[in-house]
C-alpha cells in the first residue's frame, strides 16, 4: 500500500482530481507500480491497476499475490471491471487491498469482486 501511494504522486488525473496509485506484487516478490493516465477524450483514461499490471509484464512478471490500489480522497478505490477482467488471466488471482488517507485498508479475495470470469481458449471451440 505504501509503494501505491507513493505511485498516486504521479498520476495524471486533470479531468476527475482523483489521483489513483498501484502497486502489484508479484509472486516471486516484486513490487511494480502506476498510476491513472487520464485524457481529454475522457474514454481514453487508463487506470493505475491496468498501468501497474503491464509494468510488471514488461518486466517479464505475469504471476500477481496481490494488488494493493490507493487514493488519496473518498471513495475507495475499487478495481472497475475491466481492471478486474486484465487481473483475471492466469490461473492465480490476487488478494485486492484498496486504502485511502484515513489510513483504513480493505482487502478482498479475487472472486469476491469478481466472480464470474470470461475466459477464452481457441483450442475449446473446433470451429475456430
Ligand atoms: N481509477 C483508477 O485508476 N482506479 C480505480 O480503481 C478507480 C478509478 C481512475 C480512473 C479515472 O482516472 C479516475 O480514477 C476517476 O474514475
Amino acid at each position: 500500500m505504501k509503494a501505491a501511494r507513493d505511485a498516486s504522486r504521479s498520476a495524471y488525473a486533470p479531468y476527475s482530481k482523483y489521483a489513483v496509485g498501484a502497486a502489484v506484487l508479484t509472486r516471486d516478490g516484486r513490487i511494480f507500480t502506476g498510476c491513472n493516465v487520464e485524457n481529454a477524450s475522457y474514454g481514453l483514461t487508463i487506470c493505475a491497476e491496468r498501468v501497474a499490471i503491464f509494468n510488471a509484464r514488461l518486466n517479464g512478471a505475469g504471476e500477481f499475490k496481490a494488488v494493493a490500489v490507493y487514493a488519496p480522497h473518498p471513495p475507495e478505490p475499487l478495481p472497475c471491471g475491466a481492471c478486474l477482467q486484465v487481473m483475471s488471466e492466469g490461473d492465480n488471482h490476487p488478494d485486492i487491498l484498496v486504502g485511502n488517507s484515513d489510513g483504513t485498508t480493505t482487502q478482498f479475495a479475487f472472486h469476491d469482486l469478481f466472480p464470474k470470469i470470461f475466459d477464452f481458449n481457441p483450442e475449446d471451440n473446433p470451429e475456430l
